[in-house]
């Protein structure tokens, strides 16, 4: 029988990489295993469904104007929850809260600031497709000052961790402290996360595209000529077949890519001038993209690094491709050519 290796548990791999490496402190190890657990918890109550009672609508508009899933919410209240008192945040920040969450006075106040979107992939909680958890950790700005809007607002590139949950066939936890992207597995009746995965590898060239194609009227030229290139086929410009993979959850999809390559497209369109793309760059693009880096991929708005964008809202959005380098840079390319000004 098939007997998969257990030889590193996270706390392990935290303890090496804070130790022998010195890439963390005790203190952002400490908060990444706290992370980790809220996670857990997480992954528990997917796993649960309908049984109890926490598919559907929660009956709620979130800050973005979009209706609140009952999983939207109770992932959130997990984290907050889980964070507030261990004495590493300064704050937290979420996809499902206007505004920071500074954590409340009875508590210490630590050196970091945590953002996340908690449940990432809502369209899919309630017909059983993977969803996730996406984490970005920051140091705060301003040691013991009160927490403002302003302290959160750092380019990708001042990440000091980054990470995703997966809700899938199995829980994984993909994580990187500067050290690369490792991947760990929830054995789901111990409860305990294993390296299953060090230093992911994202390979500099592809044949899969991921991108929601119903919008393909709404998209800048560059996007159109590079996607109708790769529709073309063998018969067209890039001399291949292209395959096409669309799960919705941007959990799945970047995993995918992490795990076997591909570039992943949210790009900017034309639908609304304040929504320059759909993916917000605190929360989502900045922690996907610093881990797909890591993993020697690229992260771009189309015009430069995701990671070098400055954040002027905590909510913000971006035009997101990320993936294959090769692909990544002819995407970008493209776009130099289009002559386009745009950041
Ligand atoms: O969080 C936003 C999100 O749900 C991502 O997880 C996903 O990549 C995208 O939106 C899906 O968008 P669409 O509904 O347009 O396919
Ligand atoms: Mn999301």
């Amino acid at each position: 029988m098939f007997t998969p290796s257990r030889s590193v548990s996270l706390t392990q791999y935290l303890i090496e990489t804070q130790r022998g490496r010195q890439l963390i402190s005790a203190e952002l190890r400490l908060l990444l295993e706290v992370v980790a657990r809220a996670c857990k918890r997480i992954s528990y109550a997917v796993g649960k469904g309908a049984l109890t009672g926490i598919l559907g609508e929660a009956g709620n508009t979130n800050v973005q104007g979009e209706a609140q899933k009952k999983l939207d919410v109770i992932a959130n209240e997990v984290l907050l929850e889980a964070n507030a008192w261990g004495g590493h945040l300064a704050a937290m920040a979420s996809e499902e809260m206007d505004g920071p969450y500074p954590i409340p006075d009875r508590y210490p106040r630590g050196e970091f600031l945590l953002l996340f979107d908690p449940l990432d992939g809502s369209s899919n909680i309630d017909v059983n497709v993977s969803i996730g958890t996406i984490f970005s950790v920051l140091r705060m700005p301003e040691a013991g000052a009160v927490p403002r809007i302003e302290h959160f607002l750092q380019p990708g590139r001042a990440q000091l961790a980054a990470g995703y949950a997966v809700y899938g066939p199995s829980t994984l936890l993909v994580l990187t402290v500067g050290a690369g992207a490792a991947c760990f597995t929830l054995d789901r009746e111990t409860g305990s996360w294993w390296l299953t995965q060090d230093r992911m590898t994202v390979p500099r060239s592809t044949r899969e595209f991921a991108i929601n194609a119903s919008n393909a009227r709404h998209w800048e030229p560059p996007v159109r000529r590079y996607i109708d290139e790769l529709l073309a086929g063998a018969s067209g410009p890039r001399g291949a077949d292209f395959n096409m993979r669309w799960v919705a959850s941007m959990v799945a999809d970047v995993h995918r890519v992490l795990t076997r390559g591909g570039i992943f497209m949210y790009p900017r369109d034309a639908r609304d001038a304040l929504r320059p793309g759909r993916l917000r760059l605190m929360y989502e693009a900045n922690p996907m993209g610093l881990l797909v880096e890591q993993a020697g991929g690229a992260a771009s708005t189309g015009m430069g690094s995701i990671l070098e964008v400055q954040p002027a809202s905590l909510h913000q959005r971006v035009p997101v491709i990320l993936g294959s380098t090769e692909e990544v840079e002819r995407l970008e390319a493209y776009h130099r050519e289009s002559g386009q000004q745009l950041t």
